[in-house]
């Protein structure tokens, strides 16, 4: 066997010096295939025979220049970039196949275009003419963005080479294939070779370079998270499908803060940024029912507003439901086991459905006070005042943690007219006008004080 043959999963991209049917790493079947490795260069040269030529060194206190940026002029995006496109910088995008990535690039190469950047857009996925048919139905077609189609990779950096854009958008990396490596498009070995060249070369050219990934089922860009760590910049575009909102999440970020989210719409005519998320997530609210809470969370550096729904059914089955969209499966597990042997609530033959409405994914541990709430007053079925938002982090023993940035939540909150906060106990008593604080220090008493009445 040759020496740098090697075997790679498709899935989590471990690599094998034999073929197997199941992969060691991830446990996924059918994975592993042959894979060159990556040439690291020539054998046999130690670099210490080589001269090269010195470096020039700078201190910490060296001011150097901010980088560059270019703004989109659309509020929500800009906001996710950091405050703007950086030049030279790598950025990759994924999503779920037909999530709305490609619309939202082409909306965003129009915005760069039109703010004086060259963009190419290069699609190894669509036809020119249904680019362009996309175009024409969000009304960008007038838009100085140039097209191509094609998936070949040294064709690719042979024309950028050529034209010397500011932007290009490689819509999808999946697509892409190095001639120098032998595997299939979308393989571990192709999507790394192919983003290790394109981010290069932008470094390089001090081109940005914005690569679309399709996530599988698992979650990971690219099947392994290959790419992840040589681009500067990890976006990733998420929602339900049926619903119309659409988040935009920085997950990792080397010219802004990470975690920040950006809000959109998809509607007829593309995507429309939502400038006030908490009023939309909101609207749909109707009267108060029994197993709704309004949550004030933050998401990045922005307080959101969100409901919080719980349905708590007798079970048919004798190993009961529980069923989550929206938030954690195990720390829904968690905040029964607190409500059960810390509180008395027990949810024993009870099936349990968790929603958070809207299509919003929450991953903060302040919710959990908002969650415990919903599920015993779909328990109870007694619904909470309407005028009431609800955080705070439950610890194992059943006591409650104050979160970050109580203000800015409870200043959200007072904007969109809740004129009530109950949140945990917390040594300095934020204040902000028109809202009245109801606190707690432990689950127990918070269930006692919010329920107890009944
Ligand atoms: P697309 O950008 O092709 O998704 P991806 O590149 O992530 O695979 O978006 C596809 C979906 O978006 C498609 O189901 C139709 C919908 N869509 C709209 O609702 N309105 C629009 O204006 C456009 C262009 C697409
Ligand atoms: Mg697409």
């Amino acid at each position: 066997m040759a020496k740098d043959l090697t075997f790679s999963c498709s899935e989590c991209g471990a690599s094998f010096r034999k073929w197997s049917g199941q992969c060691d790493a991830c446990q996924a079947w059918n994975t592993i295939s042959e894979s060159k490795a990556l040439s690291s260069g020539p054998k046999g040269k130690s670099l210490g025979a080589i001269r090269g030529k010195t470096i020039a060194l700078t201190d910490l206190e060296t001011q150097e220049k901010e980088p560059p940026r270019t703004q989109a002029g659309v509020g929500e995006l800009d906001r996710v970039l950091g405050g703007g496109l950086v030049k030279a910088s790598a950025l990759l995008v994924g999503g779920d196949p037909g999530i709305g990535k490609s619309t939202l690039l082409l909306q965003a190469a129009a915005r760069f275009a039109r703010n004086g950047l060259k963009v190419i857009y290069l699609s190894g996925e669509e036809s020119n003419a249904q680019v362009q048919m996309r175009a024409r139905r969000l009304g960008l077609e007038k838009s100085p963005v140039m097209l191509a189609s094609e998936t070949n990779l040294r064709d690719i950096l042979t024309t950028l080479e050529a034209e010397k854009p500011d932007l290009a958008i490689i819509d999808s990396i999946q697509t892409m294939w190095a001639d120098n490596v032998d595997s299939a498009p979308g393989s571990v070995s192709q999507v790394r070779s192919s983003a290790h060249e394109l981010t290069t070369f932008a470094k390089r050219n001090g081109m940005a370079v914005v690569m679309v990934g399709h996530v599988t089922k698992d979650g990971t860009i690219a099947g392994p998270r290959v790419v992840e760590h040589m681009v500067d910049t990890v976006l990733y575009f998420e929602g339900e499908r049926g619903h119309q909102f659409r988040i935009l999440r920085s997950v990792k970020n080397r010219f802004g803060p990470a975690d920040e989210i950006g809000v959109f719409e998809m509607t007829g005519k593309g995507l429309a940024e939502v400038k006030n998320p908490s009023a939309l997530f909101l609207s749909e609210r109707g009267t108060p029912a029994p197993g709704s809470v309004v949550f004030a969370g933050i998401e990045g550096t922005r307080p959101m507003l969100c409901e919080i729904q719980a349905l708590v059914a007798p079970s048919p089955h004798s190993q009961p439901r529980r069923s989550v969209v929206g938030w954690d499966g195990g720390r829904l597990a968690m905040i029964l086991a607190v409500l059960e042997s810390r509180c008395g609530v027990p949810f024993t033959g009870l099936d349990v459905y968790l929603n958070v409405a809207g299509g919003l994914r929450i991953s903060e541990p302040g919710a959990d006070l908002a969650v415990a709430a919903a599920l015993v007053s779909a328990r109870e079925d007694a619904a909470l005042p309407s005028e009431a938002v609800i955080f705070g982090e439950i610890s194992l023993s059943g006591a409650l943690r104050p979160v970050v940035q109580t203000e800015n939540r409870l200043k959200e909150a007072q904007k969109l007219g809740f004129t009530t906060a109950i949140i945990p106990q917390q040594a300095k008593q934020p204040r902000v006008d028109g809202i009245s604080l109801r606190n707690a220090t432990d689950l127990a008493g918070f269930v006692e004080e919010v329920f107890g009445a009944r």
